[in-house]
Parts: structure tokens; sequence; C-alpha cells
């Protein structure tokens, strides 16, 4: 299977979204991810439903909406009505997460659950089946630019652990650093998906930097 690539909105001009969303697009990008940050979970406030909706209109792509806000439970709704194809809570700000990804799904959106780097693979192990991603976090969330924290590799093999036997299993996606030369790392530890934002709107050219990311997963075996 072909690495999935969601491009994050966050690394963009927030006056262009739409024109940052389209090129993405036409740069190769299978997903645009946006980041919601309500500067409670994370000290930044980003953009909300009005943003998802204006995206919706503008591109045919999935779109990758990840909540880095408390009490996700009280947006799941509101972000499916916008558009969100995917919708990830995290994992340290929901108090019930079983029912939160059985809510998502019963939004009609594909369930996903992200983990910051401190939190431990263990804690999804009774909600696996609920997930349809589970974001590794390989930054401290809340900002773009950040370094790719190594031991996330160590930590994707935690997780395979925790996923064989599984079927379905959830896509594995990672988050924060992501770059050429570190997507190697995830991709070779089993992610399925990778977010970036400043790899891919800071690049010189956006498409050439989608096609050295999607270039990180190697070859299934034959
Ligand atoms: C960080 C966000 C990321 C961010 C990644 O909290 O969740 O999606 O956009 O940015 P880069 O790719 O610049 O590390
Ligand atoms: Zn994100």
């Amino acid at each position: 299977m072909d690495v999935t690539i969601s491009a994050s909105v966050l690394a963009a001009d927030h006056g262009a979204l739409a024109d940052a969303a389209r090129s993405a697009a036409a740069a190769g990008a299978d997903m645009i991810h946006l980041d919601v940050m309500d500067g409670r979970f994370v000290p930044p406030i980003t953009f909300g439903q009005e943003a998802v909706r204006a995206l919706r209109r503008t591109v045919g792509l999935p779109l990758d909406v990840h909540l880095m806000i408390v009490e996700p439970e009280r947006h799941i709704a509101s972000f499916a009505a916008a558009g969100a194809t995917i919708i990830t809570v995290h994992a340290e700000a929901a108090v019930h997460l079983h029912r939160l990804l059985a809510d998502i799904r019963g939004a009609g959106c594909r369930a996903g659950v992200a983990l910051n780097p401190a939190t431990p693979v263990t804690v999804l192990e009774h909600v696996l089946d609920l997930a349809d991603l589970v974001l590794l976090m390989t930054v401290n969330p809340g900002y773009g630019g950040q370094s790719f924290l190594t031991g996330s590799v160590a930590k994707l093999a935690r997780l395979q652990d925790l996923l064989r036997g599984l079927h379905p299993r959830p896509l594995v996606g990672v988050d924060g650093g992501v770059n050429p030369q570190t997507a190697p790392l995830a991709c070779g530890a089993g992610a399925d998906l990778l977010v970036a934002g400043t790899a891919i709107f800071e690049a010189a050219d956006p498409a050439t930097a989608i096609a050295a990311l999607r270039r990180a997963r190697p070859e299934p075996r034959t």
C-alpha cells in the first residue's frame, strides 16, 4: 500500500487557506490536514468549523481534522456537519475515549485518536476496534516546524506489536517534524500516513517535496 500524505495547512498562509489546499491537492497530497487548536489543550488558537466548511467547498480531497482541544465531545457533530472526513481526538483530552470514537463514527466520519509523545500506546488497547487512524505525535503538539522526536520510532514499533493480529487494523499516522529525512524512519517503523506542514508548504516546490515523502515507504516485499 502506498503511503498517504496529509498536507497540514497550519504551515500555510492562514489568509489564503483555500489557495494552500488547492496547491497541495495539485502537488499530489492525498488529504488536507487541519490543526484545530483551542488555546487550552495547546497554547495557540487556530481555526474552527468555518475553515473546515470553506475547504470542503474548495477541494475534493478528504479533510483530516486534528482536534487539539479540550472537551472534544462538544464539537464532533459540528465538525462532521462542516465536512470533516476524519476527526482525530487526543486520548489525553478524552474522558470517555471509547464513547467518543464511537460517536465520531456515528456522525459519519472516520475516527482517529492521537497520542502525545509522553502517552504510552497501551492506552489504546481497549479502543483499537473503534479507531480508523492512530496518530502518533512525533513532536509535542501546538506548533509547526519542530524537530521529529526520534524516540517515536520505538513507539511505532510498540504500536505495531499492539496491532498485530487485528483485522481490520487502523491506519498508523505520524504528525510533526516529518520531512524527507525523517519520513523513512517513520515508514520503516510502520507508518501508513505522514502529516507534513513545513516540509510541503515551505518547500521551493511542494510537488517535489510530496514526491520525496512518498518515496520514504519501502517497496512491499514480493
Ligand atoms: C502540530 C500539528 C502538526 C503540524 C506539523 O501540533 O499537529 O500537524 O502542522 O507541522 P510540521 O510538519 O511543520 O512539523
Ligand atoms: Zn496535526
